[in-house]
């Protein structure tokens, strides 16, 4: 019943140049974003190279700093009132970009490879607010997986300085594949529900491991070569860009110098389930098997959690039901009981996606893994036609992630008021009609 092609689409994406008509509810959107691009001869700055320690890097960055994944970015204070960024020749370009003061709304531009863009002036919105933010901060976000960017160097006016903004306190991941990645919502990475459950739960720091059409089983889906069982070990992602610019040799993650994750949700599988890809019961619980030891390798104190799967739905009768239930929904809570059988922790097992070896810690281990049950969080119409959840979907699934994260581990909720997802302001303006 399900349309292959829908999901094997995202192949065409990786295809396609940045550039491109999108139509949003079947109308063209508007992607006229503001052109920040300006002329640094002409300027006189204060500038800082890639490496300078004020700036805070978030998500995966290479060695290059060149951005890898959904939705990573940049932070810093700053004083003044401008920032300008100097992009490297490796950034995609055109590629679209969100960024910020503080935790004002977002606004986007398009990049242009090997540029520099000015994207805080005394002109924009919020640039004469001093608090309650201080010093003033500024984020970027790479909006698209696929595309990434290169910082070169940071600007700000003559005179004026970066400030270095410690990370704070708490750490989560996702690891994914074109759900989590936000494949389909209005701006993919930034409208993703792995963002909105970072982003969301405030004083947070996030990382999205996310691509579309990667499996949990260590093989090729849908072009992309590797599954999560490997790359999640990597800086770069399974990307056609990540083979240009690593070619064979692709950097394994620091895990050494990046601090552990709290906690890291796992939500990967429909691709390993579609039948066009070939993926056997036994190697997609393998693949999912080890990204869980993996984790639990390089981060012994991370609690796992794991979703069961969801697709979409059609029109059954008076109703609609699940396009799909088959989705190991069993051997998902069996291998998540498993793990917190006796006789997997008393020892555990743990897996190195670089090296290829699986070996036991030696010690014994608390109970770190756990089940979250999508079933009856999407309804029909949280789904697009393209089989992926609309901005509202991926809002009820950060949601509802984030009440059993505080639930379950007693994280507070810290956000009070910067916008999260944008233009998701949907409002009338007649109070009755
Ligand atoms: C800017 O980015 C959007 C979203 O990727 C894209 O649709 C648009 O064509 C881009 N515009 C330019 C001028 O590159
Ligand atoms: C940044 O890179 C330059 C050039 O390689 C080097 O001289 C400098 O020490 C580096 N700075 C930091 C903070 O690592
Ligand atoms: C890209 O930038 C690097 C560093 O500035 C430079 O050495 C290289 O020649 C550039 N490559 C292209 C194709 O412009
Ligand atoms: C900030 O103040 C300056 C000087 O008064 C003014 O020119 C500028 O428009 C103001 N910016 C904003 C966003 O209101
Ligand atoms: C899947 O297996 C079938 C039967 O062995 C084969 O014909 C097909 O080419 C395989 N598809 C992929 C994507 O490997
Ligand atoms: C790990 O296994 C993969 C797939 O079998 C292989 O391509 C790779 O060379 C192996 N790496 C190491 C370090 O053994
Ligand atoms: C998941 O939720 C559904 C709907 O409430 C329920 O039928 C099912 O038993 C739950 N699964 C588990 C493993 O608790």
């Amino acid at each position: 019943m399900v349309s292959f092609s829908s999901l094997a689409s995202f192949c065409l994406a990786l295809a396609s140049h940045v550039s491109a008509t999108i139509l949003q509810n079947g109308q063209v959107k508007e992607t006229n974003y503001p052109d920040t691009s300006i002329d640094p001869a002409a300027q006189s700055f204060k500038t800082y190279p890639a490496n300078a320690t004020e700036i805070s890097y978030k998500g995966r960055w290479d060695s290059k700093y060149v951005s890898w994944w959904s939705a990573p970015g940049i932070s810093f204070g700053y004083t003044g009132q401008t920032v300008a960024i100097s992009f490297g020749n490796l950034t995609d370009n055109g590629v679209l970009v969100g960024y910020r003061i503080g935790g004002l709304d977002w606004m986007f531009t398009n990049i242009t490879s090997g540029a520099t863009h000015l994207l805080v002036s005394p002109d924009a919105p919020g640039s004469n607010e001093t608090a309650p933010i201080n010093p003033t901060t500024f984020e970027l976000r790479v909006t698209n997986w696929a595309y990434g960017v290169q910082i070169e160097a940071v600007h700000v006016a003559e005179g004026e300085k970066l400030i270095k903004i410690p990370d704070f306190g708490r750490r989560i991941e996702v690891i994914g594949d074109s759900l989590a990645a936000g494949m389909y919502t209005t701006y993919e990475g930034l409208s993703s529900w792995a963002y909105g459950l970072g982003a969301g739960l405030g004083n947070t720091e996030y990382t999205v491991t996310a691509y579309p059409g990667i499996c949990a089983a260590d093989q090729d889906c849908w072009g992309n070569p590797r599954g999560q069982a490997h790359q999640w070990f990597y800086t770069s992602d399974t990307s056609y860009r990540a083979s240009v610019i690593h070619g064979d040799n692709p950097e394994p993650w620091d895990f050494e110098n990046h601090p552990a994750a709290d906690i890291v949700v796992i939500n990967i599988g429909t691709n390993d389930n579609n039948e066009a890809n070939n993926v056997t019961t036994e190697a997609y619980i393998d693949g999912l098997t080890k990204i869980i030891q993996g984790v639990h390798s390089k981060w012994p104190k991370a609690q796992v959690v794991v979703c069961s799967l969801w697709l979409g739905f059609h029109q059954s009768g008076n109703s609609f039901s699940p396009e799909w239930t088959d989705g190991w929904v069993n051997e998902i809570y069996d291998l998540v009981q498993w793990f917190n059988s006796k006789d997997y922790l008393k020892n555990p097992t743990i897996w190195d996606g670089v090296t290829n070896t699986t070996s036991t810690t030696g010690k014994k281990s608390d109970p770190f893994v756990h089940y979250f049950n999508t079933t009856g969080i999407l309804q029909h119409n949280d789904i697009g036609p393209q089989w992926h959840p609309t901005d509202v979907g991926a809002i009820k699934v950060a949601s509802h992630l984030q009440q059993f994260i505080r639930i379950k581990f007693g994280w507070d909720l810290y956000a009070t008021g910067p916008e999260i997802f944008h233009d998701t302001l949907y409002w009338n303006d007649e109070q009755s009609y």
